[in-house]
């Protein structure tokens, strides 16, 4: 057998005799011509199958090759503009290596919720690899941007015993004989990091219970939190969007294949660059009431009126400053108007709604003592953050960033649940 070259790697043997191998995409026979279209991972090439250059027990394993069984490929490699990703294989040698029986997923419309079903065979589909493609290329960018800045990566734990985010919003689960959460966010572990490290982030899966079958929830998701100390909400915003600017530059920079595959429109995209315009959010409701919205000072903005706002706005939007009941326990009460709270939403253009939630944090004892009973939680859960109030305490100022959100929006696909591997909903465990 000759060389066992990876496809991406074609383009430095061409005129070389080598085997690749792979999963069938397609096939067609014309006569005395047969292709094969293989993908091994790192690209899709094109086996060309000539009758008469082929030993006849060669010729005849086309006819054998299904959608996704496994081949090994021999031949030489030639330039060819009009194949997928510009070259061919001419074919010496074929081996079928496994067989594939009526493979699920056709070249044809299938309904989600059978492609859901189906999941750990849609992910081979072309705009499914391009989508988590893009995903895992965000994620790389999420930690070159935090480490060429600083930060330390804190890990921080899934199982734990204090409420981070909503009461309504939690999984339990039986730890001994006592009761443990699935992390709703690692943001006070970050927070107790910070004075240890200055500037730090965690990154990991965080869970919801949320009832909502929206496309932009899910109850397992992944998000980054970056916690800096000495710094206030203006500084958090600016972080927010030189951050955003940089995944949007990454993705535009080394995943314009995959973008092409999903049909984005670019354009948009090249159009991010900060600094991205600001509202308060009164200015938002009285904006919003203007346009005929029933929103009543207080409540906190649903899906419509996010969309509303970001309207024939091609950039990012914060909407800072929020009233303190709509928002989480930690976040610092604004001294110029102790109703709103020093935080922000940052909101993606096309009606992709929240990508991200930050704040400053309360860094006084006694009004944030006075938060946590306000809101019906149990101060013993809090003790140790209340340690972090009690010995140093410092101004800091945080957010988390929600990377299926975020990369929904890059890739412009509607519903979130494509952009994670597995995704998990309310009503879907498996695969
Ligand atoms: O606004 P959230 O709830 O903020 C926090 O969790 C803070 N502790 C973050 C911090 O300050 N360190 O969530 C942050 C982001 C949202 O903006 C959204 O992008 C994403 O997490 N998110 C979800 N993504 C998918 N499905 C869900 N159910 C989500 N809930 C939040
Ligand atoms: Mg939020």
């Amino acid at each position: 057998m000759s060389k066992l070259v990876e496809i991406r790697h074609l383009k430095d043997h061409v005129g070389d005799d080598v085997t690749i191998a792979g999963w069938v995409e397609t096939t067609r026979a014309h006569g005395k011509v047969a292709f094969a279209e293989v993908r091994d991972g790192t690209g899709v090439v094109q086996g060309v199958f000539f009758k008469k250059e082929m030993e006849e027990e060669q010729w005849s394993v086309h006819e054998t090759l299904t959608q996704e069984c496994t081949v090994a490929l021999t031949g030489t490699v030639r330039e060819e503009p009009r194949s997928p990703g510009g070259f061919e294989l001419g074919v010496r040698e074929a081996r079928r290596l496994s067989e594939s029986v009526d493979y699920p997923i056709q070249p044809k419309e299938h309904g989600v919720d059978f492609l859901l079903d189906h999941r750990h065979l849609w992910l081979r589909s072309s705009q499914q690899r391009a989508g988590l493609k893009v995903r895992a290329e965000i994620e790389q960018a999420i930690h070159d941007f935090y480490y060429n800045r600083g930060f330390t990566r804190i890990d921080t734990p899934i199982l734990t015993g204090s409420i981070g985010e909503h009461a309504g919003t939690l999984f339990s689960t039986e730890y001994f004989d006592d009761t443990a959460y699935l992390a709703q966010t690692g943001q006070l572990y970050v927070e107790a990091a910070c004075p240890a490290f200055r500037r730090v982030y965690c990154f990991g899966p965080t869970f919801r219970a949320e009832k909502s079958k929206t496309r932009r929830h899910l109850t397992e998701f992944w998000m980054v939190e970056p916690e800096v100390a000495f710094a206030d909400s203006n500084d958090n915003m600016r972080l927010q969007e030189e951050f955003v600017a940089y995944l949007v530059e990454r993705a535009l920079e080394r995943c314009s294949e995959e973008l092409k595959v999903l049909e984005r429109d670019t354009s948009k995209l090249e159009y991010i660059k900060t600094p991205f315009p600001r509202i308060s959010y009164s200015d938002a409701v009285d904006k919003l009431k203007a346009a005929g919205s029933e929103i009543e000072w207080g409540d906190d903005l649903g899906a419509p009126d996010e969309a509303k706002l970001t309207e024939g706005n091609d950039l990012p939007l914060f909407v800072y400053n929020y009233p303190k009941q709509a928002k989480a326990f930690y976040m610092k009460e604004n001294p110029d108007d102790p109703r709103t709270v020093l935080c922000d939403d940052l909101l993606a253009p096309e009606g992709y709604g929240e990508i991200i939630g930050g704040s400053q944090r309360e860094d006084d004892l006694d009004r944030l003592r006075a938060r946590i009973a306000e809101q019906g939680l149990p101060e013993e859960a809090y003790s140790w953050y209340l340690d972090l109030r009690r010995y140093g305490t410092f101004p800091h100022s945080g957010f988390g960033l929600g990377v299926e959100r975020t990369v929904a929006w890059i890739t412009g696909r509607h519903h979130i649940r494509e952009m994670i591997p597995f995704p998990r909903l309310m009503n879907r465990l498996t695969p």
